[in-house]
C-alpha cells in the first residue's frame, strides 16, 4: 500500500485538533505478534537472508563519503560491505573481502586511492576492478577482469547510500520515498553500541509515543506530548509525529508560513531497520539497526545537522539537544532490554499492540508480507 505523506501545514493541523479535542491517531485495528517470532533462530535466519539482504537499506549518509576514496566499511545483515566514492562520483559497494584468500579488506572510514589487501598486497582500484598483484607470475593464468571486488546495488538517493545485496525482493523500491537529507546536512558522529534485545524489539521502541510518560518522565515527556501523534503509512514504511509543547506558537503563525523544524520530532520507518529522526538545532540522527543474533542488536548511529558549523550559539544548540536524545535513548534501550529479559518468563504467547501502535502493526504486517512472499 503506498499513501504520499501529508505536508507539514496539514500535519500541524492534525495535531492541533489532537490537542484541541485530546486525541491522537488510531489505527483501525490491533495486532498480535507471537513471542515466538522474537525468540526463533530460524525466524531470525529468514529476517536476515529473505527481508534484509533483498531490501534496499540505507548503509550510510551520503554525507559520510564526501569526497572521491572516501568509504565506510562495517556488516550489514552479518555480511562485511563497503561503500566507496569513486573518482567518477559515484557511490559503489562491495562485499568487503579480498579475492585471493578473503581478508577483509578495511575496517571503519577513511580515504584512499586504493584499496590494498594487508595481507599480500592485492590492490584495487575505486570502482573494484583487480588492479595489482605483487609477482603476478606465481598465479598463471590469473584472469584479473574476474577478480575485482565483488560488487552488491548501491543507490545514492535521498542523502542516503542505499545497498542491496542479495536479488531484491519484488516489491522492494525506492520510489516511496519522501526527502530525507539534503547536501547541506554534514555528518558530525558516528558511534556503534550493542544492545541485549531483539532488533524488531529495538525498532518498535521508535514507532509510537503511547510510552512517553512512563518511559520518558523526565526528558521528553515535560516537552512533548505523551500519547499524541500523526502516523502515516508510505508503502512498507512509516513516519510518526511526536509534537512539542513548543509546537502550540505555530498556532499564531499562518499556515503557509508554519516552520515545524525544533516544534516536532518526525521518525521515520525505512522498512526493515532503519530510523531517521529529525531534532530541534537541525539533527538528524540516521539508526541502522543490525541484527547480531536473536537477543541483540547493534545500533549504528549518524548524527547530521544542517547547520553551518562556524555558529557557536547553535553548536550549543546542538549540544544541548544531543545530550537530550542521549539521555531519552537510553531510557528507550533499558525498557529493550527489559522486554527482551521479559520474553523467558513464559508470560505471554504474543504481544498485542493497541491503536496507538498501528505503525508496529504496519512493520510486522510488512515483515510477514516480505517473508511469505519470498
Ligand atoms: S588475502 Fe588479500 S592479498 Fe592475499
Ligand atoms: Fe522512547
Amino acid at each position: 500500500m503506498t499513501t504520499a505523506l501529508a505536508d507539514d501545514q496539514t500535519v500541524v493541523q492534525r495535531i492541533f485538533d489532537h490537542i484541541d479535542n485530546r486525541t491522537t491517531d488510531l489505527s483501525d485495528e490491533t495486532w498480535r505478534e507471537p513471542v515466538e517470532n522474537y525468540r526463533s533462530e530460524a525466524r531470525l535466519a529468514a529476517e536476515i537472508t529473505q527481508v534484509l539482504r533483498r531490501h534496499p537499506t540505507p548503509f550510510c549518509p551520503s554525507a559520510a563519503l564526501t569526497e572521491a576514496g572516501s568509504w565506510v566499511a562495517r556488516d550489514a545483515a552479518g555480511v562485511p560491505i563497503v561503500a566507496v566514492r569513486g573518482k567518477d562520483g559515484r557511490v559503489r559497494a562491495f562485499r568487503n573481502a579480498c579475492r585471493h584468500r578473503g581478508t577483509r579488506l578495511v575496517d571503519g572510514a577513511g580515504c584512499d586511492k586504493v584499496f590494498e589487501c594487508r595481507y599480500h598486497g592485492w590492490t584495487y582500484d575505486l570502482d573494484g576492478a583487480l588492479r595489482h598483484v605483487p609477482h603476478e607470475h606465481g598465479f598463471p593464468g590469473l584472469d584479473k577482469a574476474s577478480r575485482g571486488l565483488v560488487p552488491v546495488v548501491a543507490v545514492e538517493t535521498r542523502g542516503l547510500v542505499f545497498v542491496t545485496q542479495d536479488a531484491p525482493a519484488p516489491d522492494a523500491s525506492l520510489d516511496d520515498l519522501p526527502p530525507l537529507l539534503t547536501p547541506g546536512h554534514r555528518l558530525l558522529t558516528t558511534n556503534e553500541l550493542e544492545v541485549p534485545a531483539n532488533w524488531k524489539i529495538v525498532v518498535e521502541g521508535f514507532l509510537e509515543g503511547y510510552h512517553i510518560r512512563s518511559t520518558h518522565p523526565t526528558t521528553f515527556y515535560p516537552v512533548q506530548y505523551d500519547n499524541l501523534n500523526v502516523v502515516e503509512r508510505f508503502g512498507k514504511h512509516s513516519r510518526i509525529a511526536f509534537p512539542y509543547q513548543a509546537i502550540n506558537k505555530l498556532r499564531t503563525v499562518p499556515p503557509g508560513e508554519r516552520v515545524v523544524g525544533g516544534k516536532l520530532t518526525y521518525v521515520y520507518h525505512l522498512f526493515p531497520n532503519v530510523v531517521v529522526a529529525t531534532f530541534p538545532a537541525g539533527m538528524v540522527f540516521l539508526v541502522v539497526l543490525e541484527p547480531v543474533a536473536v537477543d541483540r542488536t547493534r545500533f549504528v548511529t549518524h548524527v547530521l545537522s544542517d547547520r553551518p558549523p562556524d555558529d557557536g550559539q547553535l553548536r550549543q544548540g546542538i549540544e544541548r539537544s544531543a545530550g537530550f536524545v542521549d539521555v531519552g535513548a537510553a531510557e528507550d534501550r533499558a525498557v529493550a532490554c527489559g522486554i527482551q529479559q521479559g520474553l523467558a518468563s513464559g508470560a505471554n504467547e504474543f504481544f498485542e499492540f493497541g491503536r496507538f501502535e498501528g505503525a508496529i502493526a504496519h512493520f510486522h504486517r510488512s515483515l510477514h508480507a516480505a517473508l511469505d512472499a519470498s
